[in-house]
């Protein structure tokens, strides 16, 4: 694999010139910088529905701790992987522009999603980025990014994804305990809805036309990707509590009311596609 194709490539260990660079820029362009938060719950138990989960009552303050925190991280490091794949993103829109005026906006993205990166990089352990490497949402989204065409990655990273992200992480905001992370969150989904609102000027509606199949296709693995949301809360318990027989299980999710929250943002995707061109005939072809 040439290495420049990479999206995820690797976090150096020793490159402390190279980093003092990076945040000297970002401190330029106007961008706090984090110190790195080490302790202390980032989301209450509510927020992941474990409030009403009986076998999470049970536990030790300290196994609900450690359930609280493996959860916080697998947020934190989806999010990793996304700003990533989202300088990738810029970079590879920025290639593909067709005015100046274009490329000026994937230049100023491809510099917000590095500041998002190195935001969410002070509150993510480094284990935590690994293990999410093996998600297959986040390898999904990196092999869109980097095989499919402009008009295709318009639509679905740049509409889509980027507006299902506003959602994301304003209810990760709204919910959040710790105020740095919190005010953090707000500012990211300032410059999401930036994306996200430029990608519908931008969506060209006969260069989508022609790849409506795929658009289609990719779509309906969108649409299944987000009904497993739980399943992240479900490993989090299993890590801390054991093995959990398929009753249990059953009955985890049960609690954890998936089929609410799995309707919830269906319909939240469901209105991003009605937003953008072609709804019709891709939720007709979904149904
Ligand atoms: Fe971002
Ligand atoms: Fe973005």
């Amino acid at each position: 694999m040439v290495v420049a194709d990479m999206i995820d490539l690797p976090d150096l260990e020793e490159a402390k010139g190279l980093q003092k660079i990076v945040v000297a820029s970002l401190r330029a362009r106007g961008g706090k910088m984090l110190p790195r938060v080490e302790s202390g719950a980032l989301w209450p138990m509510t927020h992941f529905g474990l409030d009403r989960v009986s076998v999470f009552q049970q536990a030790t303050g300290e196994q609900q701790a450690q359930i609280l925190g493996i959860c916080a991280q697998g947020v934190l490091a989806e999010s990793y992987h996304i700003e990533k794949c989202g300088m990738y993103f810029a970079a590879k829109m920025n290639l593909l522009s067709e005015s100046t005026e274009e490329r000026m906006l994937y230049s100023v993205f491809a510099a917000d999603e590095a500041t998002h990166l190195s935001w969410i990089s002070a509150f993510v352990v480094k284990e935590a980025v690994e293990s999410a490497r093996e998600d297959s949402f986040i390898q999904q989204l990196q092999q869109v990014i980097q095989h499919e065409n402009k008009a295709i990655l318009a639509y679905v990273i740049q509409v889509v994804l980027e507006g299902w992200g506003i959602q994301h992480y304003r209810q990760l905001a709204k919910n959040c305990l710790n105020p740095i992370l919190q005010a953090t969150l707000i500012d990211i989904v300032k410059d999401e809805a930036r994306h996200h609102a430029s990608g519908l000027v931008l969506l060209q509606e006969d260069a989508l036309q022609a790849s409506l199949p795929r658009v289609t296709e990719l779509m309906k693995y969108f649409f299944s990707a987000v009904q497993t949301g739980p399943l992240m809360v479900v490993s989090a318990v299993e890590k801390t509590l054991g093995h959990l027989s398929l009753t249990q299980k059953e009955k985890v999710f049960a609690e954890l009311d998936c089929r609410r929250q799995i309707g919830d943002r269906t319909q939240i995707l469901r209105e991003l596609v009605q937003a953008a061109p072609w709804s019709g005939h891709i939720l007709g072809a979904l149904e």
